[in-house]
């Protein structure tokens, strides 16, 4: 009998991961630079808070995106997660920061009422999935969602440096990994029901690499990630869109 695929699963315990997973991913010059790029990228994408805005950061984790919404000014935010481990690391990060709250739960049925948020963002998460999953993550962020309010969702790009070896580790990684192309993302952000979908660009392949070293002179480059259709050519996008 085959076992399900991971892309196929709804709920992925990280409680093994918890205890490295900044270590991991966060330290170290050119994991520090990446997340320069991808913060300014989603702070381009949110707009500056006012302050009376209520956010919601799904699939949280230790609270990079929290991170990311403080610094921006955001002041009422909800970061939900699955695993516990994950948000025991994220407490540590929000304690103080006012208005800020985690909530164990599910992106699949959110404990909240429609139209419960001003903005609904999601990082470094929906790429866990197959796309038919993408799509009801999606309409869950959507229901609690206000009306002219915006969603901010960072994806895996399969175009990422128009190089063959991105479509070839896509079928390598396939049941693990989820990599969406342009069209996948319209079709999860149709104009019936979203307006101003823009998508941007974090990091180009490989120029980390060399830019760590000079994350100035880095940023300044790699601001042509934000641009269509470079944007495309990024390993990670972050897409914007406003519910109608
Ligand atoms: C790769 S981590 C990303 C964390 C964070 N957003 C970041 O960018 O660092 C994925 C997170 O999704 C959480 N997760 C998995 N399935 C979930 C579900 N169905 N609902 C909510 N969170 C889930 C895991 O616990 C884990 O913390």
């Amino acid at each position: 009998m085959s076992q399900t695929q991971k892309v196929d699963k709804q709920q992925i315990d990280y409680s093994a991961h918890a205890p490295s997973y900044d270590q991991s991913r966060f330290v170290g010059d050119a994991n520090v630079y990446l997340e320069q790029l991808r913060r300014r990228t989603v702070h381009k994408l949110l707009g500056q808070a006012d302050g009376t805005q209520r956010v919601l950061d799904v699939g949280c984790g230790t609270g990079r995106g929290l991170e990311y919404l403080a610094s921006a000014g955001y002041r009422r935010v909800v970061g939900l997660d699955f695993t516990r481990e994950m948000l025991a690391q994220a407490q540590t990060k929000v304690t103080g920061l006012g208005d800020y709250g985690l909530v164990r739960g599910d992106a699949f049925r959110l404990p909240f009422a429609d139209s419960t948020f001003d903005a609904v963002m999601s990082l470094n998460f929906l790429h866990m999935f197959r796309l038919n999953l993408q799509q009801r993550i999606l309409a869950e962020a959507t229901r609690v969602c206000r009306p002219g309010g915006r969603l901010v969702i960072e994806f895996e790009s399969i175009h990422k440096g128009l190089f063959v070896s991105r479509y070839l580790e896509q079928r390598r990684v396939k049941h693990r990994t989820k990599f969406n192309s342009l069209w996948e993302m319209r079709q999860l952000f149709p104009a019936t029901q979203f307006d101003q979908v823009r998508v941007l660009g974090t990091e180009l392949p490989k120029l980390h690499a060399l830019f760590r070293h000079a994350p100035r002179l880095g940023q300044a480059v790699e601001a042509i990630a934000h641009v269509p259709p470079i944007n495309w050519l990024a390993a990670r996008v972050v897409v914007r869109a406003v519910k109608r």
